[in-house]
């Protein structure tokens, strides 16, 4: 089938791609990033391949047999025979102009984010038809590749030829496109698609994710002692109530009435309307699973401000992206909200990592621009000398975190 019109977009326009293709339909984005030149080669990826902590794969189809080893891997030779494909997660977390391509998508909020995976593979690879739950654009870099992408179904023939690989057993594409580099291919969830290499090639996965409600469930479970602080327990002086007329009573003491589950349901979801659930929340959609980078010597507010004043800028590490809630401006539509409780106490709240940060509200503005920024160049000229130590003190907990660093 040839790739209609609708799915190619020549020009790149957010507000149209979120209107018409977000989470609904493929697209291929000619040109997403005119004169692009990789980052990184094949060598790089090798070297964060062979680290414990960096989540790498091979996948090879070789004399009519796929195979999948998880890395890390100390000798390349072995796996990569045949038709073969590396692919490194996260690599976004460990070099900073990787961490950089999710510019091109700013217009899809931090907490959808997941990571930048990038693949190299040769003439010929390709890692199968498959379908994946999440959305991703995925940038050719060097080299060229063909995408072939079909729509979702529910009766795809799953098949599992490596117990490391679930594939499905073809599809028919809506789009077949070649891809030259700075080329970019937008697939939604579930979207079956297949990669086939054209000439040995580079591609960056910017990948999304979506937690299921169980998943935010277990997430915010997982900050249990914020939590703590605004559970109450279930109490039913009502009982008489909730039960009926004891001398009338229908209900068997087995029975839980209706009325008791109404009671136990609200009362979880007053703890998950409460302010700390709120933060647990936050905390858990700001996890990004970056490489401990903790400062073994920790730096002092007056070393960090000596190093503003001394124009030293301090970067944002690799993979770095802050969240916050936002805030409401007096608004009666929001007024009785839990993130208003958070405002009204004065205190402005930032995650990292399922970290939280905080700073007096009067600072909440000049933090948001700096958290937004790629590096700290100077300590901003309006604060008050109050202000002033609050900010070098919150600069200097975010680099002691190693969430941002100063260049030796
Ligand atoms: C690849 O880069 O080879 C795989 C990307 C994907 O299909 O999700
Ligand atoms: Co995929």
């Amino acid at each position: 089938m040839t790739t209609t019109n609708k799915h190619i977009l020549d020009v790149f326009d957010p507000q149209t791609f979120l209107q018409e293709y977000w989470q609904k339909a493929p697209c291929v984005i000619k040109q997403f990033i005119p004169d692009f030149t990789d980052p990184i080669d094949e060598h790089d990826l090798a070297g964060l391949a062979q680290e414990e902590e960096v989540d790498s794969r091979i996948v090879s189809f070789n004399e009519g047999e796929w195979q999948a080893t998880q890395g890390p891997f100390d000798d390349f030779e072995k796996v990569c025979a045949g038709k073969w494909t590396i692919l490194v997660q996260g690599v976004d977390r460990y070099i900073n102009e990787v961490s950089e391509l999710a510019e091109q998508v700013k217009f899809i909020p931090n907490w959808r984010f997941d990571d930048v995976m990038v693949s190299y593979s040769v003439t010929g690879a390709g890692v199968g038809a498959h379908t994946d739950e999440y959305d991703v654009f995925i940038v050719q870099g060097k080299g060229s590749r063909r995408w072939q992408v079909g729509l979702p179904k529910d009766n795809y023939k799953h098949i599992s030829p490596h117990p490391l690989l679930k594939l499905i057993d073809g599809f028919e594409s809506i789009i077949d496109y070649e891809l030259q580099t700075g080329d970019a291919i937008y697939i939604p969830p579930k979207h079956p698609h297949k990669g086939q290499t054209l000439s040995d090639c580079l591609n960056y996965s910017i990948g999304f994710r979506a937690p299921t409600n169980l998943e935010l469930l277990q997430g915010v479970f997982d900050y249990g002692e914020t939590l703590s602080e605004a559970q109450t327990r279930y109490s039913d002086p009502n009982l008489l109530e909730l039960r009926g007329q004891v001398n009338a009573l229908k209900v068997s003491g087995a029975e839980v009435s209706n009325q008791e589950l109404t009671q136990l349901k609200n009362s979880m979801l007053a703890l998950l309307e409460s302010a700390q659930a709120q933060q647990a929340i936050l905390s858990f959609l700001s996890r990004q699973a970056l490489p401990d980078s903790k400062l073994e010597y920790v730096l002092t507010c007056n070393e960090v401000s000596d190093l503003l004043v001394a124009g030293k800028p301090i970067y944002k590490a690799p993979g770095v992206k802050p969240i916050y809630a936002s805030t409401c401006k007096n608004d009666t539509l929001h007024a009785q909200n839990a993130k208003c409780e958070a405002n009204a106490s004065g205190i402005f709240q930032f995650f990292i990592d399922g970290e939280v940060f905080e700073i007096d509200a009067s600072l909440a503005e000049t933090v948001k621009d700096i958290i937004a920024q790629d590096a700290i160049l100077t300590c901003p000229n309006n604060l008050t000398p109050i202000q002033q130590t609050q900010f070098f003190s919150l600069v200097t907990e975010l680099v002691n975190a190693g969430y941002w660093y100063v260049e030796e």
